[in-house]
């Protein structure tokens, strides 16, 4: 209409219409209609022009508008004379959903008061969008709802009428959902109908947008959220993850050992998909001995394993969700083997004892190995502890033979325990043993061996028959009656004399006896074999040489040779009355049978008529005068050397030797007539003499007799002697016989002490012959060796009656 109103933002919008109602009455109407919402300021009509006013007139008739009560939207520029707009118009406010929309209102002038009515009608404009009162509307759709279910949306608001008012809806892309057709005014809701089934384990939730729009230009929208959660239901069964599931476990796996972890999985959720799991199929041989965690399906052991009883195991598991659905995971359990055996070792059979002889490779033991493991761990071999007399062979599997490897010899080991040890090859690897103890019986194979390879033995002569000498020993290695040794003397001659007279030997104690009585003088030593023989079958022996050596004893007095005693004709050495100092008048000459020591001669004058003048060499023998001889020196000397050997105890023999000390024969003559005169009464006195001899002889061998026979007697009695001590014959040595009074005595007996065959004289004495005429019988050499001491200390004493008896022949001799 005008060009200010062409400049207003609005102006497409703004419809002016001016309705002339009525131009020439004085109470005109004018019309307007204006867009809501235009700016305050904006220009609605020009009134003045409108109405037929001049500026003036407005302003005289002090022009106001009058709206009575209501709010002044619209005022009067009177300036200008234009209606401008005052405050915001709002349609929708003014007059809701109500068309047509029109303010009116009065324009009062005065001087002359005149008024007109002015009605401005609103004209909607698209401000309005459709709206919805909440932000979001939310569903719970159970998952099993069916198809064609219809779900009430919220309506939209829009304040805008016609046009500008809701149109429709749309509902975002979706295909499960779709919106039911909808036809402003005719419907009365807005539906949503389920196209296709719902499925909460593919999608849990579905966010859609319900938008309204309306018709205006530019088109508004407004739009709300659907939220459409999906409730869950039972519609999935558990499923196990793995068809099988698979567990090696060792056998000697603990209790609570964890075999396998079943796991099932069930799409639903909350007490749908809660999986419980169970064991459901348990084989007859499995029962308690798994077990299952109900919640998170572990697989634990519950019970012992054996691999040698059940290798394999299978077992189901159920998995069960709340709803009752379920399946079945299968549990394959293998056992491994474990090396919980020993190997078990059986004797199957045995010998306890076993000959020394028996050839290497012989058999003694057969033995059967068992070990219920598997594999390396049943595989067993067997060994002996070190003992190489003996091994063991693998005859086949798990039979083992024990046999001997070398020869066995009872004597260096009687008994072997043998230890066999079986261990499987298993890691670490199990044995087993078992000792069996073998006897080595004994065999016939070792010879008796003596404890030297020769013996030499001593005795003393002079011995008592029957006297054990020494003992020789053999021994046997072997056992018992193979080893049972005796000794038998081998026969040999001495002397052409078998050696079984000379010693005996004692079967059992190997003790070897003296027969006779051994006299060094005739045997110094001898040998002869002894043989051990054991009790075996064959017998084995061997033989041994043993020399007897016989030890001198001072059993023989020296024997004088010169001067030659003879018992009628009187010999004499003459010595010169010239003779000077050191003269060598004689020499006595003796020997001793005996040896060593015991031969060792010394001389010494035992008697002299005149001591001072002669001597005797010690060594020698040699009598020597010491002074010059004198006129005075009595023609008939007289001299007794006594002849000692050097044992123990000495014995000794006296010499009488006759000195003449003259110039001349005739002068010895006329001294020793008195010799020969008596020749018939030296006859008479042999006579006498030998008659004496033969009474004393018989006397002696009486004596004897009764002497033996008490001994015998007392032998009878006596059981406890020894055989050794058997009153025997004695054997007498053979002795030199003493011619004349010897001095001393053989030590065993003398009997033979005085035989003179030119006595004359009757009162010579024989009692020393009778008291020592006597058997002496000793059991043992050292009984012998008292003896000679005895005898010693006898002769030793000069008061003894051994002495006197000498002395008394001396006497005789001397009166002769
Ligand atoms: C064999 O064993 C037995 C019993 O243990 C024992 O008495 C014996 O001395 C042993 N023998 C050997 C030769 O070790
Ligand atoms: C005595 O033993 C030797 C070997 O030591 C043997 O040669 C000899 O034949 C044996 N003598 C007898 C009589 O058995």
């Amino acid at each position: 209409m005008d060009g200010r109103m062409s400049d207003r933002t609005m102006k497409r919008q703004v419809l002016l219409v001016v309705s002339l109602v009525c131009l020439s009455s004085v109470w005109g109407q004018v019309s307007y209609s204006i867009p809501e919402e235009m700016q305050t300021g904006s220009v609605v009509g020009n009134i003045a022009q409108d109405l037929g006013l001049d500026l003036k007139r407005l302003k005289s008739g002090k022009a106001r508008i009058y709206t009575g009560e209501g709010t002044e939207y619209i005022a009067l520029n009177a300036e200008r004379g234009v209606l401008v707009v005052k405050e915001r118009i709002d349609r929708e406010a003014l007059c809701g959903q109500t068309t047509p929309c029109a303010l009116a209102f009065q324009i009062i002038l005065q001087n002359p008061m005149q008024f007109y009515s002015i009605t401005v009608e609103i004209t909607d404009i698209n401000d309005n969008a459709p709206a919805f009162k909440n932000n979001e509307i939310k569903f719970e759709i159970s998952e099993l709802a069916h198809t064609g279910s219809k779900y009430v949306l919220e309506k939209a608001v829009d304040s805008d009428v016609g046009v500008n008012g809701l149109q429709g809806y749309s509902l975002s892309s979706t295909d499960i959902f779709t919106l039911n057709p909808y036809k402003i005014g005719t419907d009365r809701k807005v539906e949503m109908v389920l196209k296709k089934p719902l499925d909460r384990e593919k999608q849990e939730r579905l966010t859609l947008v319900l938008t309204a729009v309306d018709g205006g230009n530019p088109q508004l929208s407004g739009t709300i959220q659907v939220t459409v959660s999906v409730l869950d239901a039972n519609d999935n069964a558990p499923i196990c993850t793995q068809a099988e599931f698979r567990s090696n476990v060792k056998e000697d796996s603990l209790k609570g050992t964890t075999l396998a972890t079943v796991s099932a999985k069930d799409a639903d959720e909350g007490p749908h998909g809660q999986i419980k799991y169970s064991l459901s199929n348990v084989p007859d041989g499995a029962l308690g001995m798994f077990d299952v965690d109900e919640e998170k399906g572990v697989v634990t052991l519950n019970g012992k394993l054996d691999y040698e009883k059940f290798r394999h195991y299978e077992i189901d598991i159920q998995a069960a969700d709340g709803g009752g659905n379920s399946d079945e995971c299968k549990v394959i359990i293998e056992v491994l083997d474990t090396n919980d055996n020993p190997p078990a070792v059986n004797i199957m059979s045995t010998s306890t004892s076993v000959s020394e002889d028996v050839k290497p490779g012989t058999v003694l033991t057969m033995i059967n190995v068992q070990d219920p493991d598997s594999d390396d761990n049943g595989r067993v071999h067997c060994v002996l502890d070190e003992n190489s007399h003996f091994k063991i062979k693998s005859t086949s599997n798990n039979f083992f033979t024990l046999v001997t490897e070398s020869e066995l010899d009872r004597e260096t080991a009687s008994e072997y325990n043998i230890t066999v040890t079986c261990s499987d090859e298993g890691v670490p690897s199990l044995s087993s043993s078992v000792t069996l103890t073998l006897q080595i019986s004994d065999v016939n194979d070792n010879p008796p061996v003596f404890e030297r390879s020769s013996y030499e033995a001593y005795i003393v002569e002079n011995n008592t028959p029957g006297l054990s000498i020494f003992t020789v020993k053999a021994t046997d290695a072997d056992w018992n009656q193979n080893a049972r040794v005796s000794y038998i003397l081998e026969d040999s001659s001495v002397n052409g004399v078998p050696v079984s007279s000379y010693v005996s030997v004692s079967a059992d104690s190997g003790v070897i006896h003296a027969v006779r009585s051994f006299d060094y003088e005739q045997i110094k030593d001898f040998q002869f074999r002894v043989k051990a023989q054991d009790g075996g079958s064959p017998p084995l022996s061997s033989n041994v040489t043993v020399k007897i050596m016989i030890q001198d004893q001072n059993d023989n007095a020296p024997q004088v040779l010169y001067p030659v005693q003879t018992g009628g004709s009187l010999v004499a050495e003459m010595v010169p009355r010239s003779a000077d100092v050191g003269y060598l008048v004689t020499k006595v000459v003796a020997v001793d049978v005996d040896s060593g020591q015991n031969a060792w001669l010394s001389y010494k004058l035992q008697k002299a008529t005149d001591r001072a003048l002669f001597e005797v060499g010690l060594q020698n023998g040699e009598v020597r005068t010491i002074r010059q001889v004198t006129d005075k020196d009595a023609v008939k000397q007289r001299l007794a050397v006594i002849v000692e050997d050097n044992g123990q105890p000495s014995r000794s023999a006296t010499v009488i030797v006759n000195v003449a000390v003259a110039d001349s024969f005739p002068e010895v003559l006329s001294e020793f007539t008195d010799f020969t005169h008596d020749k018939e009464y030296n006859e008479n006195l042999t006579f006498y003499l030998v008659l004496a001899l033969a009474v004393v002889s018989f006397l002696f061998i009486t004596c004897v007799v009764v002497i033996i026979s008490v001994k015998i007697y007392r032998w009878r009695q006596s059981r406890i002697l020894y055989h050794s001590n058997l009153p025997v014959i004695p054997y007498y040595p053979p002795r030199y016989s003493d011619t004349l009074g010897t001095g001393t005595l053989p030590h065993v007996y003398n009997y033979e002490v005085c035989r003179t065959t030119d006595s004359r004289k009757s009162d010579c004495k024989f009692g020393r012959a009778g008291s020592q005429n006597v058997l002496i019988m000793d059991p043992g050499s050292t009984g012998t060796m008292q003896k000679i001491q005895s005898e010693k200390s006898i002769l030793d004493e000069p008061d003894s009656p051994l002495e006197v008896s000498f002395l008394e022949i001396m006497k005789y001799s001397q009166c002769i």
